[in-house]
């Protein structure tokens, strides 16, 4: 990969600084509904966080009261987020590889944008499959992932006006994009991944759709948007296994 372009995770100094994240300008928009349709969709409290990092999307979903376990295939993230709870369970998993996870034991699977750098339909469609295995019965799997639109718009929180090419993209190409929360302003890269396909790949891991939900900027909200509130940066699937 050339040097200058460096997925956010890659280097350590990237992994602290988004550690340091809470839920600043954009992200604020991928939380704000989510206790809402937790509340709406999940029954019980056992939740796995699939792609956990530094421990940002379990401590939120400790805050609202699940018993989390995360789990991720960065160590060094994972010490970032038992750094920040100790008493947290936090486990290494090797990619693609959930066997260590036990069946239908979780009420809610969630994954905060971890399918955004997941390259290859197959991988992504393994790992979907084995989500749905994890699933309890009744449980249910939310996977907040970045719409597409996010990678040609300009954001509170990202700009990606130099990438003219993400406009050209489809599924599975690489598309950049720049943070501008943290002070490396490097290109980060991530994978794009349409919902046409997303669709796709839901249906043949088992799991049927409940519901889209994509989040827009309000008034009220604690920021001055740009594009937020004509278009939502985020999408959140909520899916079920198929009956
Ligand atoms: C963008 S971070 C999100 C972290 C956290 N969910 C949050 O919202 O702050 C995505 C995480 O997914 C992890 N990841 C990527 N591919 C994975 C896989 N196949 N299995 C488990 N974790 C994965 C990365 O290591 C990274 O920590």
């Amino acid at each position: 990969m050339d040097e200058s372009f460096a997925n956010v995770y890659d280097d350590e100094r990237r992994a602290l600084a988004y550690a340091g994240l809470a839920f600043p300008g954009t992200y604020y928009l991928a939380f704000r509904d989510i206790p809402g349709l937790l509340r709406k969709h999940v029954a019980g409290s056992r939740a796995l966080d699939f792609g956990c990092g530094a421990g940002r999307s379990s401590r939120f979903l400790k805050e609202h009261d699940f018993r989390v376990t995360g789990v991720d295939i960065s160590a060094s993230m994972l010490e970032h987020a038992r750094e920040r709870d100790p008493a947290g369970d936090y486990r290494l998993v090797r990619d693609g590889d959930l066997s260590g996870v036990a069946s239908a034991a979780f009420d809610l699977v969630f994954s905060a944008f971890t399918f955004d750098n997941v390259p290859g339909r197959e991988a992504r469609a393994h790992l979907f499959g084995e989500l749905r295995r994890v699933l309890a019965p009744g449980g249910r799997l939310v996977n907040l992932v970045s719409a597409p639109e996010i990678y040609v718009n300009e954001w509170v929180s990202f700009s990606t006006r130099q990438f003219q090419e993400n406009r050209v993209a489809g599924s599975g190409d690489r598309v950049r994009i720049v943070m501008l929360d943290v002070p490396d302003r490097r290109p980060v890269e991530d994978v794009l991944w349409l919902e046409a396909d997303y669709r796709e790949l839901y249906a043949r891991a088992g799991l049927a759709v409940l519901e889209v939900h994509r989040p827009l900027g309000m008034d009220g909200d604690p920021h001055e948007w740009d594009a937020e509130t004509r278009v939502s940066p985020w999408a959140i699937y909520v899916l079920e296994e198929a009956h």
